[in-house]
């Protein structure tokens, strides 16, 4: 009756698999159950001695055992209590830790247009709130199914001995405290979706401002940020109410019915007490065990609540997990040799995921090994789409990149990658230190190795600099280090992965003139044999190069030397030239 709504999933299943994996906790965590389970219908039971033994009939030998009796119950109850909470939090963290690796194995595995589409925010919320509640649906689960099932069913046994007649009247008027849980339990799932991705979108907004800190003091924004920030937790605040409201509603109806039934039994009981039908301590034990009853009752009504809270977190962590990467990976993919190689784009067209209009049209260039080719264009050209479906951080729409004639899309990726170094336009570095940092794609980097890198990128002399030299951490995202000096440690980065390919996008831009010419020397020794894509907006910076390709909306409108481009008279030449009056004036 709580499922009708539910349909299993393999993604329910595959959660189900994680706690089978763990029989053996579970078992234990059921024992433990079961013990408490009968110590609280003994301590219900224990009533009817004491009461008719004790203090009506005054049994001497019985005031000596009886208090032995319960001490011994209490203690397995405490002892059951200890072994459920263990066994039961071992299990809930196995499931967490599980989805956890699985949620965050996937968010790396999936290809850089799923992050277009996500804010870093929402995951992490997903990845700490969703995998929590989760957790808590399944320990609420098993308690109530278990432990509580168990209680209830061991004091119907104790109030069917005592009373068997009233106890056929409580059995019957049971299921009628369900019903407003079912009732009222639909709504929970719904209000509970909402108030994850409420929670989800103050994560990803608190996130964003963090991060872009800085921003927000040189415009001073900070009060409209915060502002923006108590909108978000007032919208929380409200539906989390809403939530609780919800959730408490089914309370006062089965209050009010728990108090009907005890009047009942009082009523009627009381007049066969009365009348001498039962003794005291029957009486009162039963009446003991239908309010113990109660409390049971009310955890399992809960339960609908739990789950329904937890199916809507398993759906938006599984939503993540199950989703297929448009970037897939051929079984029968192939690999190439770490060597120089060909690279040509074949009648290359390419747009972003959901945009209509092509940002790359008609693309069509053959590249020799270990030919330096320059990029340039104006701003938005589409340089650095280009040079990412090399390593297929996007894949083509129509068309074919080819490394040595083989499709990318048939190479295994780790491989295609592997082919690859790459400085990126923006110096993206981990708050690690500078040396683990440069050691990145070679974790396996002689100390020699990351020295010879960091000379030949000019990045030796400031980090000698540091107190800490290599040692030093750079703060998140490399904070702590000027423009220029994240810029070489990014080619320190890049070199040291010795790849047959090399990608330069906006490499040396952060770096002043003379600090460039010296960046510039040590990249050109560095792409002998290898086949090198500079893009660059300094003109100055490619006179090495073999030929220039100008990028202009999407399309090559001119290839060729400096020279030979200058003669054309086209958009290199005018391209030149401004920058030439720029750099005159
Ligand atoms: N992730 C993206 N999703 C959608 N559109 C994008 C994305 N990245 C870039 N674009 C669009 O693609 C076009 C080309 O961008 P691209 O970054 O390739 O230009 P670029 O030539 O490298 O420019 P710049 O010299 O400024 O770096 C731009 O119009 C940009 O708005
Ligand atoms: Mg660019």
């Amino acid at each position: 009756m709580f499922f009708r709504k539910t349909k299993i999933k393999p993604r329910h299943r595959e959660i189900a698999g994680y706690i089978k994996t763990r029989w053996t906790h579970l078992a234990f965590a059921i024992v433990c159950m079961l013990v408490v389970s009968a110590s609280t219908a003994a301590s219900a039971y224990i009533i009817k001695p004491v009461l008719d033994d004790v203090f009506i009939n005054k049994k001497e030998d019985m005031l000596k055992l009886l208090p032995f009796a319960v001490l011994i119950i209490y203690f397995l109850r405490g002892l059951g209590l200890y072994g459920q909470e263990y066994f039961l939090n071992y299990l809930g963290q196995v499931i967490i830790r599980k989805i956890r690796d699985n949620l965050y194995s996937k968010i790396q595995d999936l290809p850089l247009s799923f992050f277009e589409g996500e804010k870093t925010g929402e995951l992490m919320s997903r990845l700490s709130n969703d995998v929590n509640i989760i957790k808590n649906m399944v320990s609420t689960t098993i308690t109530s199914t278990l432990r509580d099932f168990f209680t209830i069913c061991f004091l119907i046994g104790v109030i069917f001995y005592q009373i068997w007649s009233l106890a056929l009247f409580a059995v019957l008027v049971l299921p009628l405290a369900f019903y407003p849980i079912v009732f009222f339990g639909r709504k929970v799932r719904k209000v509970s979706t909402g108030c994850q991705e409420a929670m989800a979108e103050m994560n990803s907004f608190a996130h964003e401002t963090l991060v872009g800190a800085k921003i927000i003091k040189a415009f001073s924004m900070e009060n409209y940020e915060k502002k923006r920030f108590y909108e978000k937790t007032a919208f929380i605040f409200k539906m989390e109410i809403k939530n609780a409201i919800v959730k408490a509603l089914s309370s006062p109806v089965m209050e009010v019915l728990a108090g009907a039934g005890v009047a009942f039994i009082i009523w009627y009981g009381g007049s066969r007490v009365i009348s001498g039908v039962y003794t005291t301590g029957t009486f009162i034990s039963f009446l003991a065990s239908v309010i113990m009853l109660y409390d049971p009752v009310k955890k399992i009504s809960k339960l609908n609540n739990a789950v329904q809270q937890g199916l809507s977190a398993v759906d938006r962590v599984y939503d993540i997990i199950e989703r297929k990467s448009d970037l897939e990976e051929k079984k029968d993919a192939v690999l190439i040799e770490k060597q120089s190689h060909f690279v040509t784009f074949e009648d290359v067209w390419f747009r972003y995921n959901g945009c209509d209009e092509y940002i790359l049209k008609k693309i069509n260039l053959s590249v020799k090994k270990g030919e330096v080719i320059a990029l340039v264009g104006m701003s938005g050209g589409g340089k650095t789409s280009l040079v990412n479906l090399i390593p297929r951080f996007f894949d083509v729409s129509k068309g074919r990149v080819l490394i040595d004639h083989i499709d990318v899309r048939n190479l295994k990726l780790s491989n295609l990658r592997d082919q690859v170094a790459f400085v990126t336009q923006e110096p993206i570095l981990f708050n690690d230190t500078i040396y683990s940092n440069i050691a990145y794609g070679k974790r396996d980097a002689s100390y020699e190795d990351v020295v010879l890198a960091a000379k030949s990128a000019f990045a030796y002399d400031f980090i000698m600099d540091f107190p800490d030299g290599f040692d030093t951490v750079i703060g998140e995202f490399g904070n702590r280090l000027s423009g220029g000096q994240k810029q070489r440690l990014c080619i320190a980065r890049a070199l040291i992965k010795d790849a047959p390919i090399l990608v330069l996008d906006e490499a040396t831009s952060a770096l002043d003139t003379s600090a460039e010419k010296i960046v510039q020397k040590a990249l050109e020794n560095l792409m002998q044999g290898r086949t090198t894509f500079m893009i660059a907006h300094r003109l100055s910076t490619i006179s090495n190069a073999d030929r220039i390709v100008v990028i202009e909306n999407g399309e090559i409108a001119e290839t060729g030397t400096h020279l030979e481009l200058l003669e054309k008279n086209g958009s290199y030449k005018s391209l030149y030239e401004l920058q030439y009056l720029e750099s005159a004036t």
